[in-house]
């Protein structure tokens, strides 16, 4: 399962993709306002896309098919390899569409159920990203819902990829990898704790005392 990094902070993009775990970035209009509600969407993404270079989701604002197709085209003015993120909305399924037969990546977001992600895959596109986190802050059971998703997937050999979103917790991730989301799309924040183990931590302390005492038996032997 590919990780891609949930964000449009430079910083922490530049931080994960130093650690050689990413293949790509998710962004949306939330996460580029929490950074700067004053940034320059254009510049912050190509500024993203220079950094990374695997794959960028971009997300449209229009919630009708001709202005996501106009702001589809727009974003493929910036750089032509983007992913056009579109809403789950009859308007975007349309959009969708059209930008399959163009031959253009999409990922269609904000999908909370099988029958969504089914649809999405129908109309053409190239990523279906089901949202975990706010399925949960509901009362429902998100990794049934994944589980739901991923066998449809497995039944019919579907081409486009599972993108496992709104994650909120290092389970999240396991969950996703377990029933074969191809992608988890995954905050910063997240991420670290993911790699963490008190552990290692405490692995790595008795190691280097270890080699201090060595060193200090070894000065004892040569200052003898
Ligand atoms: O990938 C979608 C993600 O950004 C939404 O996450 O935590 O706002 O539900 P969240």
């Amino acid at each position: 399962m590919q990780i891609y990094l949930d964000s449009a902070n430079i910083q922490h993009i530049q931080q994960a993709a130093s650690w050689g775990i990413i293949d790509g970035v998710t962004t949306n209009p939330s996460l580029l306002a929490k950074e700067d509600p004053k940034v320059d969407v254009k510049q912050r993404i190509l500024e993203i896309h220079k950094m990374v270079g695997g794959h960028l989701s971009v997300e449209v604002i229009s919630t009708n098919t001709d202005g996501m197709l106009r702001e589809a085209e727009e974003i493929r003015s910036w750089f032509p390899e983007a992913t056009i993120k579109i809403p789950m909305l009859p308007a975007g399924l349309a959009a969708v569409k059209e930008l399959s037969k163009k031959n253009i990546p999409t990922n269609v977001t904000l999908i909370f159920s099988p029958i969504q992600a089914l649809a999405a895959n129908n109309a053409g596109a190239t990523y279906v990203s089901l949202f975990l986190g706010r399925l949960d802050d509901i009362g429902m059971n998100s990794a049934s819902i994944l589980e739901e998703v991923a066998n449809i997937w497995y039944v019919h050999n579907f081409e486009s990829k599972i993108i496992a979103a709104s994650i909120r917790n290092p389970l999240h991730i396991i969950q996703s990898a377990k029933v074969g989301a191809h992608i988890a799309t995954v905050p910063f924040d997240v991420l670290k704790k993911s790699l963490m183990h008190p552990l290692t931590d405490q692995g790595i302390d008795i190691f280097l005392k270890d080699y201090d005492r060595m060193q200090t038996e070894i000065q004892k032997i040569i200052t003898e």
